[in-house]
C-alpha cells in the first residue's frame, strides 16, 4: 500500500475499557499512525467526549483519560525522534470547544436515516432491543466524529475497518453542508485503512486481543504483570514435554515473536522448537525479553511522563493551541456560511496566543526578590530615569534604574519602600551607568505602571 505524504491526517482513540493500550492496539493502530506522522501533518486526539456514551462514572472517566494520554504519549515518544514528536499535534477533544459546536450545527444537515443505518447504533439496538436503553449520545456518535474530522479539514483519517462507515457518513454530511450553503466549507475526507494490518489475536489464540476478553499483553504494566501475561500465552496444546516436537502455526508466542523478536534468533528458535530442543518457558522468556527491549524506550518515556504531570500538561496545552488555531478558522467559516453572523454579532473565538506555552518551572527561572530601596535619586541628564539603590539581601546594594518619571513618579515614591525586583538579569547600560536588575511593575489605569508592594516582607527573600 502506498504511504501518503504531505497530507493532513486526523485520528482519535476513545478512552474506553480502562484507558490502557495493549500490543494489539500498537500493532493494529498506533504503529501505522507513527509511520504516517513522519511524513504528514498529523492530529491525534484523545476522544474523551466519545467516552461519555459508555462511561458515566466520573473517576472512571478521569482515570481512563489520564491512562490513555500517558499510553499514547509514551508510544509516540518511544518510537519517534524529538523533532518528529514535536510536529505531532496531540490534544484532547474536550480541550477544543468547537467539536461540540460543530456537531450541533451539522446535526441540521444530517438526514435521520443516515444515522439509523450506522452500525454501532444498529448493533446496539439488536443486542439491547429496547430503544430506551440507548442514549442519544450513542446514536449521534457519528456526528461528533464527523465534527472531529471536519473541523480540521483532514484529508485522511487512519482508522480500523470498523470505522469505515463513520468516515462515509462524514463525507455525506460535509457534502450536504457544502451543497446547502453553496460553499466548500468542509473538505471531504477519506478513510485510510492499511489493508495489511491483520487483527492481532489474544493470548488465548482464539479471539481478537481485547481488554474486555482479558487476553492481552500490556506495554506499560510492571514487569511481573507482563511476564505473567507472556507465561500464560497459548502455545501448542499437543506438546506435553520440551522434548516433544512442537508446532509453530497458531502458536501465539511465535506470532508475537515475529513482530518483536530478532528475526535470526526467532528463525533459530522455530527450528529448535519443531525438533523438541527448546522448552516453552525458554521461548516465552525470550518473548518477554524481546518485549522489554522493543518497548524499552516507550516504557522509560511512560515513567518520565507519569512522574512529571507538568510535562504532560505542557504537551497538551501546546496541542490544544495548535488544534484551536485550525478549529477556529473552520468555525469562523461555518458561522459565516450559515447566517448566524450578522451586523449585531460581537462573538469572537479566543485567539490562541502563540501556539506555545511555558511551564511554571520555566517561568521560575525568573528570580524575583524582595528589595528595600535605600536611596532614590533622579538620574542626571535624563528626563525619565530614577536611580534606585536597593538592598536585595546581598553584601552590597544594587543600582537599579526605572524610567517612570514620565508617568509622574518621583524619587519619593520609592525611597525607603519595599518592592519586588528581578535579580537574575544581565546588567544593562542605562546612559553611562549599569542597571543591575529591574523593578517589577504591572499595568494600572491607562497603562500607567503600578509597582507591586513588598512592604513587610523579609528583604532578600526569593519567590518559590
Ligand atoms: P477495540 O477495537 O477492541 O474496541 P479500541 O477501539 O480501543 O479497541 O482500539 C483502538 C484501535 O486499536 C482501533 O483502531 C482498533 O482497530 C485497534 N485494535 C484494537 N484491538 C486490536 C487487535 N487485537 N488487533 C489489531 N488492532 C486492534
Ligand atoms: N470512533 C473512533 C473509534 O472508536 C475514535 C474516534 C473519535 C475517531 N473521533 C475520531 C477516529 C475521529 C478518527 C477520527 O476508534
Amino acid at each position: 500500500m502506498n504511504m501518503p505524504t504531505n497530507k493532513r491526517l486526523l485520528s482519535g482513540i476513545t478512552p474506553s475499557g480502562d484507558g490502557s493500550l495493549h500490543i494489539g492496539n500498537y500493532l493494529g493502530a498506533v504503529r501505522q499512525f507513527i509511520e504516517l506522522a513522519k511524513s504528514n501533518e498529523t492530529y491525534l486526539m484523545v476522544a474523551d467526549l466519545h467516552g461519555l456514551t459508555t462511561i458515566q462514572d466520573k473517576s472512571q472517566l478521569q482515570h481512563n483519560i489520564e491512562t490513555l494520554v500517558l499510553n499514547e504519549l509514551a508510544l509516540l515518544k518511544g518510537f519517534m525522534t524529538v523533532e518528529q514528536f514535536d510536529r505531532i499535534i496531540f490534544f484532547r477533544q474536550s480541550d477544543v470547544l468547537m467539536h461540540t459546536e460543530c456537531q450541533s450545527i451539522i446535526n441540521n444537515v444530517t438526514p435521520l436515516g443516515l444515522l439509523k443505518r450506522a452500525h454501532a447504533y444498529k448493533d446496539k439496538l439488536q443486542k439491547e432491543v429496547e430503544e430506551d436503553d440507548i442514549n442519544v449520545g450513542l446514536f449521534s456518535y457519528p456526528m461528533l466524529m464527523a465534527a472531529d474530522i471536519l473541523l480540521y479539514q483532514a484529508d485522511l483519517v487512519p482508522v480500523g475497518k470498523d470505522q469505515k462507515q463513520h468516515i462515509e457518513i462524514t463525507r455525506d454530511i460535509a457534502g450536504h453542508f457544502n451543497k446547502i450553503y453553496k460553499k466548500n466549507v468542509f473538505k471531504l475526507p477519506e478513510a485510510f485503512i492499511p489493508e495489511e494490518v491483520a487483527v492481532v489475536l489474544g493470548t488465548d489464540g482464539q479471539r481478537k486481543m481485547s481488554k474486555s476478553l482479558g487476553n492481552v499483553i500490556s506495554m506499560f504494566e510492571s514487569e511481573d504483570v507482563i511476564r505473567k501475561q507472556v507465561m500464560g500465552t497459548f502455545t501448542d496444546p499437543t506438546r506435553k514435554h520440551a522434548t516433544d516436537p512442537g508446532h509453530i502455526e497458531g502458536n501465539m508466542v511465535f506470532t508475537y515473536l515475529d513482530f518483536f523478536g530478532d528475526p535470526v534468533k526467532v528463525a533459530a528458535l522455530k527450528g529448535q522448537y519443531k525438533e523438541g530442543k527448546v522448552s516453552d518457558v525458554e521461548v516465552k522468556e525470550y518473548l518477554f525479553d524481546s518485549l522489554m527491549a522493543y518497548f524499552g524506550a516507550a516504557r522509560k518515556a511512560y515513567d518520565e511522563l507519569k512522574s512529571n504531570p507538568q510535562l504532560v500538561r505542557d504537551i497538551l496545552a501546546r496541542g490544544q493551541e495548535r488544534a484551536l488555531s485550525i478549529a477556529i478558522q473552520t468555525m469562523t467559516q461555518v458561522r459565516n456560511a450559515i447566517g448566524v453572523t450578522t451586523q449585531y454579532s460581537f462573538f469572537d473565538y479566543p485567539k490562541p496566543a502563540s501556539g506555545k506555552t511555558i511551564s511554571i518551572d520555566e517561568f521560575a527561572r525568573v528570580e524575583l526578590r524582595v528589595g528595600k530601596v535605600l536611596e532614590a535619586t533622579n538620574k542626571e541628564g535624563s528626563e525619565k530615569l530614577i536611580r534606585l539603590v536597593v538592598d536585595v539581601g546581598e553584601e552590597k546594594p544594587r543600582t537599579i534604574f526605572t524610567g517612570v518619571r514620565g508617568f509622574g513618579y518621583t524619587s519619593e515614591d520609592f525611597s525607603g519602600k519595599q518592592f519586588f525586583f528581578i535579580t537574575n538579569l544581565a546588567p544593562r547600560k542605562m546612559m553611562n551607568e549599569e542597571s543591575q536588575g529591574m523593578i517589577l511593575a504591572v499595568d494600572g489605569a491607562d497603562t500607567k505602571p503600578q509597582f507591586v508592594s513588598a512592604e513587610g516582607m523579609p528583604v532578600g527573600a526569593k519567590i518559590r
